[in-house]
């Protein structure tokens, strides 16, 4: 199988959970990851390569730190370029058979993302415009994989979290 790790962080420099998820997913065999804010800095996401790199992947994870209960803008900019009529919906069917995950990290812990929580929405919740995408674009939309609680992590908790992202990868 091969898996396409897309990161899509616009501080890497500043990332603890982040960066070092790319740093063990590059690891992986058969695993290709791309920093998407350093292939677009200035937002202007090639649809065509994109859409190839999508098109030579069976699995692809869309890697982000959670940003106001959702990506960071590069994130959206590349779903409105790159998922076209013609090619992932209206008439096109590209993602079909493709597996899409999302991977994402939060600031807050997986207790305050619960209805008697602070945010009173789960994450299931927040992230189903990813599912609802997937969905609607016939792929098959996989079990999120979550960093929680970063604000408040320790390094050895940090590392632990990451160490169980090559499974996820390839489960
Ligand atoms: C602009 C911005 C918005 C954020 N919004 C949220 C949020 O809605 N929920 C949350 O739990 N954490 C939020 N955070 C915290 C980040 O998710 C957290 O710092 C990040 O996941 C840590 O990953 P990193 O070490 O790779 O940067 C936000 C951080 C920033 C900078």
């Amino acid at each position: 199988m091969r898996t396409l790790v897309l990161v899509f962080h616009p501080h890497l420099d500043r990332s603890r959970v982040n960066r070092a998820l790319m740093d063990v997913a590059a690891g992986v065999d058969g695993v290709t990851v791309v920093d998407e804010y350093a292939q677009y800095p200035d937002f202007v996401v090639d649809a065509e390569r994109e859409q190839e790199l999508i098109e030579t992947h069976d699995r692809i994870v869309l890697q982000f730190p959670f940003y106001w209960y959702s990506s960071p803008a590069l994130l959206k900019q590349w779903e409105d370029a790159v998922l076209k009529a013609g090619w992932a919906y209206a008439g096109g069917r590209a993602l079909e058979g493709k597996e899409f995950m999302v991977a994402v990290s939060t600031g807050s812990p997986a207790e305050s993302y619960t209805r008697e929580g602070s945010h009173v929405r789960t994450m299931e919740e927040l992230l189903s415009p990813f599912e609802t995408t997937f969905r609607h674009t016939h792929a098959t939309y996989l079990k999120p994989f979550l960093i929680q609680g970063v604000a408040t992590a320790t390094d050895e908790q940090i590392d632990a979290a990451v160490a169980k992202y090559p499974a996820a990868l390839t489960a």
